[in-house]
């Protein structure tokens, strides 16, 4: 009996202390060494839905401060789903993603210009420009209907580019994973120095429902693979293999249970809070209601991964011995 209870302590005190604290709060990525009182804003980047400027202290640390310049709230939850993609990157090693969290509307910050919330980024070194790596690469999955199937989600074309180096495939699955359509070539950077890819804006993670979800259409793309018995180089056998344990450890790690509480806890530190979850009101315009914001923006995370098809694991692993 007394070793049961010394158990059960014990088990209570390992939980409490093996779970990551989630707070959103940009005060976790300036660390206690940033130096507030020699901020120099370094440059600014305008584009039609958001600004980013660049800041940098005295000894060099480098940050970006990203705002978006629609009022929407439907919009403006577009950080919120930042904050929740940037935790699930950091949850696996290796996956190159930059770490974003939350300024909230009321507090000011250098290179914050407009009114309302900010995120801030960890900097990313090289550039987006294609310019200092031999090819172009173009990982996007994507997810409009704009396209055929086949021109959607997990192609070839997707695999081939990943193939290429070995921070691909990892970035990959955590676009898979998070069904992020945005990894255009503006929102991949390489690094020539350290030889590193690295993602940014995660704004349309999770965001799309979940009938136009990126895990369902990999896993569509992969059967027909199989059908067709298309073969792949061992280069891109090799990119497959790193994708499937990318996404395994993303799924181990992050139950829909877990998004919901990061989401809110986010939602709630950006200023987003819901008077009653399930609820709203329809007199009020659904983009600005926030309760109906939280509750669509909570749902779509946790369906994406709840429905995030349980054989993947198997299907790839059939395609890369077939
Ligand atoms: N963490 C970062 N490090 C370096 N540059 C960044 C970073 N975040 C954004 N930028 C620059 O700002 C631009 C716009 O940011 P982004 O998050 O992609 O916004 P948008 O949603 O408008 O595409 C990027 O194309 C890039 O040039
Ligand atoms: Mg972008």
């Amino acid at each position: 009996m007394f070793y049961l209870l010394i158990c059960l302590i014990l088990s209570i005190f390992l939980n409490i202390f093996s779970q990551q604290d989630f707070t959103g709060s940009y005060r976790e990525l300036l660390g206690k060494d940033f130096d507030f009182t020699s901020i120099k804003i370094t440059g600014t980047v305008k584009k039609e839905k958001a600004n980013v400027t660049f800041i940098e202290d005295a000894k060099g640390m480098k940050f970006c401060i990203k705002q978006l310049n629609i009022d929407r709230t439907r919009t403006q939850f577009g950080l919120v789903r930042e904050v929740l993609a940037s935790y699930i990157a950091e949850s696996v090693v290796n996956i190159h993603i930059n770490k974003v969290r939350i300024i909230p509307a009321n507090i000011d910050f250098p290179g914050k210009i407009l009114n309302g919330i900010a995120t801030l980024h960890t900097f990313v070194p090289g550039s987006n420009k294609s310019v200092d790596y031999p090819i172009k690469i173009t990982l996007q999955q994507r997810l409009s209907k704009k396209f055929s199937i086949e021109e959607r989600g997990f192609n070839q074309r997707v695999i081939l580019y990943m193939s290429v180096h070995r921070d691909l495939p990892l970035i990959v699955a955590f676009d898979t994973f998070a069904s992020n359509p945005d990894r255009t070539c503006n929102n991949l950077f390489y690094d020539k120095k350290t030889d590193i890819f690295c993602g940014i804006d995660l704004e349309l993670s999770f965001k799309l429902p979940f009938e136009r979800d990126l895990g369902i259409l990999a896993i569509y793309h992969i059967k027909k693979f199989m059908k067709e018995k298309i073969k792949f180089s061992s280069k891109e056998i090799a990119s497959l293999k790193k994708y499937n344990n990318t996404l395994k450890k993303l799924l181990e790690k992050n139950s829909p249970e877990k998004l919901c509480r990061i989401l809110d806890i986010v939602a709630s530190y950006a200023g987003f809070i819901p008077k009653n979850k399930n609820a709203y009101n329809e007199e009020l315009d659904p983009a600005n209601d926030i309760n109906l914001v939280v509750h669509h923006n909570r749902s779509r995370a946790a369906t994406h991964i709840g429905f995030l098809p349980k054989d993947i694991f198997s299907v790839i692993r059939q395609a890369c011995l077939a």
